[in-house]
């Protein structure tokens, strides 16, 4: 039998946290979870603490500390903030990245960093550390797997390819989109989109930050950038299509014209399953398809003049340097505001849009650089929002 591999699991509270346990649960001879981290909901935290025997804990501010020493007693170390995530992110074989945002950037960086497995679902981090990121993935045993569903898709397709630098037997990759919540909504329409629909996702259950996301279709334009980075397939050679019903996760175009697909239901723990299972694929029905009765896969191109989001994201992708940055930590602000009602749906990706207006050209040199960067955007995101 092939010896147990050590979990650190980074948002472990969240809806990537949730499906990773789910797995974690029904696979508890292969994986032993050591380390976790969560934001708000600390009795969720201490519960899987308290469930896998985790003794190393990160939580976000002092307060939170506090309370769950108390829960959880001496036993168990507690970390605090970007510092805790850093140390987690050393103490696993795997290191499953689902922070939400920007503040996942310390656990993609030091596991790459230390040469651990990094599973990554928080695609924020690498979107705008790009750069970073590559330079971390040269670490010896550094492995970067997507556990975002669309990438994992190209990651299966691409294991029949010789991994040559750029990929130049690949035509282009193809990522498929549901079209959201929205998908052939007007303008019109759009304009007096409410919380409650942008929620309320066809295909997907998942966060609130990425269905607000998809409903923008801004999640594909980050997927666009994520693909860019994972795979060193410049943006150009990435293109997106709208397939309904989440079935095709993603394709790959050959130049002789051969299209690679991965096929399942939408089920988040099979990509999570795949990343901490490689090379082996662990034996579950999660996604599996039925063919016993019809199944109907419907492609269309998606409507760039309503969600111009997916426009911008390839400008900040051929600006390069800091843009990509500057496009998630704009977003990410917009979306706050959005779900805490201070701006109207439709003013999100306005927001994202006058903040790249005004974008001043940087090669992100390093990471004190990065954080400037994702500051200054913010600022002029929160700036925006407020006027
Ligand atoms: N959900 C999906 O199906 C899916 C699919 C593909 C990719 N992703 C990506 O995966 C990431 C997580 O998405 P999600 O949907 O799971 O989001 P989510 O449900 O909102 O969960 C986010 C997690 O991050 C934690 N967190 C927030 N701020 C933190 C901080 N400063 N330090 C440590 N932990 C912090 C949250 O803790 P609390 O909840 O305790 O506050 C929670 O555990 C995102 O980057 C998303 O784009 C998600």
């Amino acid at each position: 039998m092939a010896s147990v591999k050590t979990v650190a699991l980074l948002g472990a509270t969240g809806s990537i946290g949730a499906q990773t346990l789910d797995v974690l649960r029904q696979e508890s001879d292969a994986f032993d979870l050591v380390a976790i981290a969560g934001g708000e909901q600390l009795t969720q935290l201490a519960a899987i603490a308290r469930e896998f025997h985790v003794r190393h804990v990160g939580v976000t501010n002092e307060a939170h500390r506090a309370t769950l020493s108390n829960e959880l007693g001496p036993d168990v170390h507690i970390v605090v903030g970007a510092a805790g995530l850093t140390e987690l992110s050393q103490r696993a074989d795997v290191v499953v990245n689902a922070v939400l945002g920007f503040a996942g950037l310390p656990v993609t960086l030091t596991a790459l960093q230390c040469g651990k497995r990094l599973a990554l679902a928080n695609k924020e981090s690498l979107i705008a550390a790009a750069p970073l990121v590559a330079a971390a993935r040269s670490t010896p045993d550094a492995s970067l797997l997507p556990i975002d569903s669309e990438h994992c898709a190209i990651h299966q397709c691409l294991a029949s390819s010789p991994a040559r630098e750029g990929y130049p037997d690949v035509r282009r990759l193809l990522l498929t989109a549901s079209g959201g919540p929205f998908r052939g909504w007007s303008r019109s329409a759009l304009a007096a989109a409410t919380k409650e629909d942008a929620l309320n996702h066809p295909t997907w259950s998942m966060g609130a930050k990425i269905t607000i996301d998809s409903s923008t279709l801004m999640n594909k334009g980050l997927e666009v950038l994520e693909a860019s980075a994972l795979f060193g397939i410049e943006v150009d050679r990435v293109d997106v299509v709208v397939h309904p019903q989440s079935i095709v996760h993603s394709m790959v175009e050959y130049v002789d014209g051969s299209i690679l697909a991965q096929l399942s239901r939408p089920d988040m723990r099979l990509p999570i399953a795949y990343c901490l299972g490689m090379p082996e694929r662990l034996d579950h029905r999660w996604g599996a398809l039925d063919f016993t009765s019809a199944l109907e896969l419907s492609f269309e191109p998606p409507d760039l003049d309503a969600f111009p989001a997916i426009a911008l994201a390839y400008e900040a992708a051929r600006l390069g340097g800091a843009a990509p940055a500057w496009l998630s930590a704009a977003n990410e602000v917009a979306v706050a505001a959005f779900l805490a009602d201070q701006i109207r749906w439709s003013a999100i990706v306005d927001v994202v849009a006058r903040v790249m207006d005004g974008y001043v050209a940087d090669p992100l040199a390093s990471l004190d650089d990065l954080i400037a960067n994702d500051a200054t955007a913010r600022r002029r995101a929160h700036g925006i929002v407020g006027s």
